[in-house]
């Protein structure tokens, strides 16, 4: 059986569940909103160390604006009022991706990083402003400055997710099959599930039934 370190997520599907639902796009991000609360509580219930959250890609900034301020006020409720109940459940909050918000999301952010510092139960990796191919720049850019050598050990030091070793699966919700700039270097080898549900219709018991799918999936890394 596979054991799991990190679980890697695309939360898509929200936008339609709030149009399928007669409502609007944003309503379906306030309910994704509680898929990611029950998805935490579950990684925690499956000893999973690293949990990468798809939050915000470089490429969202072209929705409208009034989507944009829902989604930035949602995480600002958000962190406000939850940051010490993750920092007393012992979970360290990451941002990857550029930090270039406004000052008052900078600041929150910066705050909820230290607070949870030190934590070792679960860390959330949250994407925000995140896109793989800049990601990888910055990193091609970090080696040429710093005048080392090109290398996978490299290339992988530099990029956000330093440290944390590569997600063992993937999941991306709302029936869609692709990528959209996310982690492209890190999932070399990361087994991908795409699930047909919206993000917000995504419980408990979806997310464990891919959990044991992967742990019974015979992982090859191009060996036979
Ligand atoms: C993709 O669905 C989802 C997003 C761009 C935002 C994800 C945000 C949340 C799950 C809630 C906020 C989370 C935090 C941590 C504050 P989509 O809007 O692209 O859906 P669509 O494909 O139906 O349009």
């Amino acid at each position: 059986m596979n054991s799991i370190k990190h679980v890697a997520i695309i939360m898509d599907g929200n936008g339609r569940w709030g149009l399928k639902h007669k409502k609007s796009r944003n309503l379906g991000h306030k309910e994704g909103l509680k898929t990611v609360e029950k998805i935490i509580k579950t990684t925690i219930k499956n000893n999973i160390k690293y949990l990468t959250l798809y939050a915000f890609s470089t490429e969202n900034w072209k929705r409208p604006k009034k989507e944009i301020n829902f989604l930035f006020n949602l995480l600002e409720n958000f962190l406000l009022n939850k940051i010490s109940d993750l920092n007393k459940q012992n979970i360290k909050l990451k941002i990857i991706g550029k930090k270039q918000f406004s000052k008052k999301i900078n600041i929150l952010l910066d705050k909820s990083e230290k607070k949870t510092f030190k934590n070792k139960k679960l860390q959330i990796n949250l994407a925000l402003n995140y896109g793989s191919k800049s990601e990888l720049v910055h990193s091609f850019n970090s080696i040429k400055n710093k005048k080392e050598k090109i290398n996978e050990k490299n290339v992988s030091k530099y990029l956000f997710t330093t440290n944390i070793p590569d997600p063992d699966l993937l999941i991306r919700t709302g029936n869609t099959h692709r990528l959209s700039n996310f982690l492209l270097w890190q999932v070399a080898y990361s087994e991908i599930f795409f699930e047909k549900k919206l993000w917000p219709d995504f419980n408990e018991n979806d997310y464990n039934r891919i959990l044991n799918k992967f742990k019974k999936t015979k992982r090859n890394y191009g060996n036979i």
